[in-house]
């Protein structure tokens, strides 16, 4: 059998209610995410044994040890082995979902070696966001993150994202919420006719470990700032727990002009554009040449 290349678009959680918590201590999340076509790129090779070898612009802090992600989803196929080339864009622990799209197109890629639809549950315990990861679709999450509701009829969104090279850490932001019970998204989110009208609406809804995060780590507070500021941007949020922040623009010229403003303001910064919304079609496999 050929290889096969599959993309891992990068998560963004338009929002991110922070709703309750559990008796384990995983919290209760009420998050509108879509996915961008930026992304990593995950190759598939059929082979006699498990192997990773990690390249690309973000790959250099990526472990590729035992304990990578993809290796511990690799294991849930014991029938199987592959050389797996993990190429990444994604910057790490950054808030955009970087090793849980990865797991997840890896389980996609070894769903199609296999020739079967696995269990996706098992991929909860490896990270809460996988699951929502595993289709790429828009979609209502809610739950720790098993709970996953497709959404369909979103309009079209253009993102710049930006990370200013800080890493933070979900747990520890998780524990500095000043409140877990705040109120979710409505149970019906009403119909969009434009990107301006969904962002309106966005403004009326939150993403709860924002503040926290900009209390541990400043320099969100500053990304956010600068992409509110950049011409036409509609919304600029940030996206899981940090540190990579959106803006919305509601055209992909209004958001590649953004981007390069602030890459030339910001050269440090991690800073691309893109087009937002359901990624299905693109992060399906497809066999490599
Ligand atoms: O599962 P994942 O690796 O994405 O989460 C990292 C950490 O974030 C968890 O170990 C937990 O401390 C926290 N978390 C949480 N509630 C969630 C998701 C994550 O408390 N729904």
């Amino acid at each position: 059998m050929a290889g096969l290349r599959v993309f891992a678009p990068a998560k963004i959680n338009l929002t991110l209610h922070v709703t309750g918590q559990r008796a384990d201590g995983y919290h209760l999340l009420d998050s509108l995410v879509v996915f961008a076509d930026v992304g990593d790129v995950v190759q598939l090779h059929p082979a006699d044994a498990w192997s990773l070898r990690v390249d690309g612009p973000e790959g250099g802090e990526v472990p590729a040890g035992d304990d990578n992600l993809v290796l511990r989803v690799a294991r849930l196929f014991p029938d199987l082995a592959a050389a797996l080339t993990l190429t990444k864009d994604l910057p790490v622990a950054s808030g955009i979902g970087g090793g849980s799209a990865d797991a997840a197109a890896v389980w996609r890629g070894l769903c199609q070696m296999a020739g079967r639809d696995a269990d996706a549950a098992q991929l909860l315990q490896l990270g809460a966001d996988i699951p929502v990861c595993v289709p790429s679709g828009a979609a209502r999450m809610q739950g720790i993150g098993e709970a996953v509701t497709p959404l369909a009829g979103l309009p079209a969104l253009h993102v710049v994202l930006a990370n200013p090279r800080v890493a933070v850490s979900t747990p520890q932001i998780f524990r500095a919420l000043a409140r877990k019970d705040n109120a979710p998204m409505p149970d019906v989110l009403p119909v969009f006719a434009d990107a301006a009208a969904l962002c309106d609406w966005l403004g009326t809804q939150r993403n709860d470990l924002q503040a926290a995060a900009e209390a541990l780590e400043p320099q969100i507070t500053q990304t956010c700032q600068a992409l509110a500021a950049l011409p036409r941007c509609l919304l600029a949020r940030m996206s899981g727990s940090g540190a990579t922040c959106f803006g919305v623009f509601a055209t992909a010229q209004d958001a590649a002009e953004a981007a390069a403003i602030l890459s030339s303001a910001r050269p440090g910064w991690w800073v691309r554009d893109g087009a937002l919304g359901s990624m299905r079609a693109q992060a399906a496999p497809r066999p490599l040449n």
